[in-house]
């Protein structure tokens, strides 16, 4: 589904990913692991064509979308949750959904957002950067599902939520991956991101040390070991 092919990148005159190839297959679900810094968010980035590589190719299905800007790679098919949400807090929740909604599809894509998420559909008109931070990220993560991507990049999605909203997030989560949507998660919370994954990725220092089968992981010395000490077993 989405392929990154010996993808090399960074940020003007720093290299931060070297050899990158990862494969996200059709209706499935990877997990991308590694420590702070390792090059995680740099590269959903490059993935969403918020950022280009130096070196190598993106595609989706058969198409070569690297030389693709991000709301062209949205058209076909690729949805990024950013870190940090990358909602517009002065903007109200129904402002923020029609921004995030395909053009012609507004009206529809509030309604399933309030499907989804019944909170969103009571507070349309309240200021998103008035809401509880768990209510930001039900905002910024329902584009998942209203834009009817093929494939979505969700980076730290749980990050500084409470664990019952966090349960949320995974079940919403898991529900997408149900109806056939591919999936590409960047969590802090390695436990639950291996429960949900069928495949997984280690990030070091901007390679690729691990492709394999999240059980191949659930020995923690075994994770600790390819995640070079830099984290602990949780
Ligand atoms: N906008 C930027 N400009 C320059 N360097 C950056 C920028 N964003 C991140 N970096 C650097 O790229 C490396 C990888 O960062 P990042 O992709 O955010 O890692 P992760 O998401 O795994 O924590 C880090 O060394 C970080 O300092
Ligand atoms: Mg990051």
């Amino acid at each position: 589904m989405l392929e990154l092919v010996d993808l090399d990148g960074g940020y003007d005159d720093t290299i931060v990913l070297r050899d990158i190839n990862l494969f996200v297959p059709p209706s499935s679900v990877v997990a991308l692991l590694g420590p702070n810094g390792a090059g995680k968010t740099t590269l959903l980035r490059m993935a969403s064509g918020l950022l280009t590589p130096r070196r190598g190719q993106v595609f989706l299905e058969d198409d070569d979308i690297t030389g693709l800007r991000p709301n062209q790679r949205m058209k076909m098919g690729i949805c990024h949750i950013p870190e940090g949400r990358g909602i517009f807090p002065s903007l109200s929740v129904r402002e923020n959904l029609i921004m995030h909604s395909l053009k012609g599809e507004e009206k529809d894509a509030i309604e399933r957002a309030a499907e989804v998420f019944p909170i969103l559909g009571e507070r349309l008109s309240q200021q998103a950067g008035t809401l509880s931070g768990g209510q930001q990220q039900m905002l910024a993560i329902i584009r998942a599902y209203i834009q009817n991507p093929k494939v979505v990049l969700v980076d730290e999605a749980s990050l500084g939520l409470a664990p019952v909203i966090v349960d949320g997030i995974f079940e919403f989560l898991g529900e997408l991956a149900k109806k056939g949507v591919a999936l590409l998660i960047v969590e802090q919370y390695v436990a639950r991101a291996l429960a949900l994954a069928d495949k997984v990725y280690l990030l070091n220092h901007g390679r690729i040390t691990f492709e394999g089968e999240p059980s191949e992981l659930e020995d923690e010395a075994v994770f600790a070991s390819y995640m070079g000490g830099e984290v602990g077993s949780h």
